[in-house]
């Protein structure tokens, strides 16, 4: 019988044009599920001997194959380099024909590079999720830290960009905290629909050797098998999830990463970055530019895309396999390196700012953002809110044309817009003030930001 260099050479008596070789060749990417690949197919290869479709010896012949194959990979990448492959599975699959000769060539009996790739990219995956829930764990980790070096500090709080009500600066870290935690818990929901065994759908119908397919998931950590062959070679939603996740993760780090970029510039100045994570300019002596951040904010854009185009990938495909499916690979691994990378980053910046406490409270305590703070007191006084709203509204016109703010009018003149303020008004103006009537759960009054600080660290 001949042999043929690639996985299918029986039916063809021409060779593959070598442009088009290169056009569909994956290998240079998708070494990268190389230790998946050679994980699940020793488990495959268990499947086949309890199956009795192999001999223990010959199991055993291929396992040793497999196990030498991974520590050649594991020790050095110019096992990789040296040969071309038309893709992972090939190159593994050559490998140990190499090593073991002829008998590892029978390990591909009931099996399909179909729910070969599927099995392996999950497998990757799994690791991949684990691996950003714990560099997730480790940015909230960081807001936290930083959240308790500065207890007291307060920044204006905006909507709109607006000046709006004064914020702890605690509340402000863990509202970036709450986001990182949920994403957390959506990429754990992922991992569930990750966590499913593929392998033993074959091609597309299923296998027709009897491999105990619960064994095989048990083997590689898989908490069910597919219950759908044609699904499971063809599912690639666990990937558009995955990608979807991180694509969460970079909005809210992108916010982050507007809100950082701002507060270091002259205009705010409630920040200060170390020169650990800015640059200068080559041209202006005086820059200092958070390059750090815009990174982050810009590398959102890459995981946005990605998450289109798997979308756009798998709109309209016809069931089952099709080698559109090829182009899953880089946009997940490219998601997670980039995922990745900007939540270290992002933590990295957060371990190198200083904040400027005093500017940012003399900033909180400017631009009359304790009006609602005198509506409220109105409202307290037995005044209906709408009519505190509007009372408050024309004693702001009257600060603005005097140009003050509320706690600088004279009782005299407030009480000239209402007979029911009292000399106790000033008191209910101040930050301090302001900030503690806040005191509902999830408000701002520095109880209840105390306590949220202690559950946050608690959580992690
Ligand atoms: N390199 C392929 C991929 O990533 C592996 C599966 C190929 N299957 C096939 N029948 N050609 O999708």
């Amino acid at each position: 019988m001949t042999k043929s260099q690639n996985l299918w050479g029986g039916r063809f008596t021409g060779k593959a044009d070598p442009s088009f070789a290169k056009f569909n060749n994956s290998f240079a990417f998708d070494r990268r599920l190389f230790a998946a690949d050679v994980r699940a197919s020793v488990a495959h290869g268990n499947g086949l001997i309890a199956a009795g479709v192999l001999s223990q010896g010959e199991g055993e012949q291929i396992r040793a194959g497999l196990q030498a194959i991974l520590e050649h990979g594991q020790s050095g990448p110019n096992y990789f380099d040296e040969l071309e492959s038309e893709d992972v599975h090939s190159f593994v699959e050559a490998r140990l024909v190499e090593l073991v000769g002829d008998v590892g060539r029978k390990l591909h009996t009931g099996r399909s590079r179909n729910d070969q790739v599927a099995t392996d990219l999950r497998l990757w995956l799994r690791e991949a999720i684990d691996q950003l829930v714990a560099q997730l764990r480790a940015t909230q980790e960081t807001l936290v830290t930083l959240a308790e070096t500065w207890p007291a500090a307060v920044l204006p709080g905006y909507t709109h960009l607006q000046r709006a009500q004064p914020i702890l600066f605690v509340h402000w870290s863990l509202a970036y905290f709450e986001m990182l935690a949920r994403d957390r818990e959506r990429l754990l929901e992922t991992r569930k629909r990750v966590n499913v065994l593929p392998l033993g759908s074959a091609a597309l119908a299923g296998s027709s050797f009897p491999s105990d397919r619960e064994a095989v998931a048990r083997e590689l950590g898989f908490a069910s098998v597919s219950r759908n062959s044609v699904d499971a070679v063809s599912d690639r939603d666990f990937c558009v999830e995955f990608v979807s996740d991180c694509a969460l993760v970079l909005v809210h780090l992108s916010r982050l990463a507007e809100e950082v970029i701002l507060y270091t510039t002259t205009e705010f100045g409630f920040f200060e970055l170390s020169d650990a994570v800015a640059t200068g300019s080559s041209l202006m002596p005086q820059k200092k530019n958070p390059d750090s951040m815009e990174l982050v904010r810009g590398k959102a854009g890459r995981v946005f895309g990605h998450n289109l185009s798997l979308l756009t990938m798998l709109k309209g495909l016809p069931l089952a396999y099709n080698k559109d499916m090829q182009e899953d690979k880089e946009a997940v691994f490219d998601t997670f390196d980039t995922t990745y990378a900007c939540l270290e980053v992002a933590a990295l910046v957060l371990r190198n700012v200083e904040l400027n406490e005093a500017r940012m409270r003399a900033t909180a305590s400017q631009g009359m953002m304790n009006a609602t703070e005198l509506a409220d007191y109105l409202v307290r006084k037995g005044v209906a809110f709408r009519e505190a709203h509007e009372t408050v509204g024309r004693i702001v016109m009257k600060a603005i044309e005097r140009g003050v703010e509320l706690g600088e009018l004279s009782l005299d003149e407030l009480r000239s817009f209402a007979g029911i303020i009292e000399s106790d008004v000033f008191t209910a103006l101040s930050l301090e003030r302001t900030l503690a009537t806040k005191s509902l759960a999830g408000g701002t009054a520095p109880a209840r930001v105390a306590e949220a600080l202690l559950a946050a660290r608690e959580s992690l």
